[in-house]
């Protein structure tokens, strides 16, 4: 576990930048994709930082946002170019980098990628991707389906998320970005496999 100085370093770091709702929400992601982790044997401590991180830009003026996906260090689309609302997660990886001093690749992709999702996530990914929507403050119509789902398996909650995402995103009629259209058929794929040989 991490010790109690580097507990207290990323919790004055996501203070600062967030309303008590959001560091709340913070705090849950964390601790649920911490138990994730342990779950699925992905790395706990890397998951708790990344769980701490995730929405560490989403506060920041939109103008600043976009400046710092300019300077992303992970591909990003032009979709996303042009959709203020997942500015966060690519901005959040560059500020975590960049004003903690956050070097793990791992963790940064994880959180660059925590609203699109992406093809060929890593375990971690897939834990902070999942860890955002089941936290404990998280309440929508199928919340309890989901951590059920959450904690059976990591492909299938997959799949049932960016079901979700896709779906919603073209009742909203938003552009799709490329990452959450490739992960979608990668796990709609994976399914498929996984019935053939069953
Ligand atoms: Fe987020
Ligand atoms: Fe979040």
């Amino acid at each position: 576990m991490l010790s109690d100085k580097q507990i207290e370093e990323l919790d004055g770091f996501i203070k600062e930048r967030t309303g008590k709702k959001r560091y709340v929400h913070s705090v849950n992601v964390a601790y649920e994709a911490l138990k994730l982790a342990r779950t699925y044997g992905v790395d706990e401590n890397r998951a708790f930082i990344a769980g701490y991180l995730h929405d560490c830009a989403k506060e920041m003026d939109i103008d600043r946002q976009r400046e710092l996906v300019e300077q992303s260090l992970f591909p990003v689309d032009d979709i996303e170019k042009n959709a203020p609302a997942l500015f966060h997660a690519i901005a959040g990886a560059v500020v975590a980098h960049k004003e903690l001093g956050i070097e793990d690749m791992g963790i940064l992709e994880a959180i660059r990628f925590h609203t699109v999702g992406a093809p060929d996530m890593s375990g971690l990914g897939q834990v902070l991707y999942l860890a955002d929507l089941i936290s404990a403050d998280r309440d929508y119509k199928d919340v309890k389906k989901m951590r059920k789902v959450a904690y059976e398996s990591l492909n299938g909650a997959m799949l049932e998320a960016l079901k979700f995402s896709v779906s919603d995103s073209v009742k909203k009629g938003n552009a799709i970005p490329v990452s959450t259209i490739l992960a979608y058929n990668e796990y709609v794929q994976l399914k498929n496999e996984k019935r053939e040989n069953d």
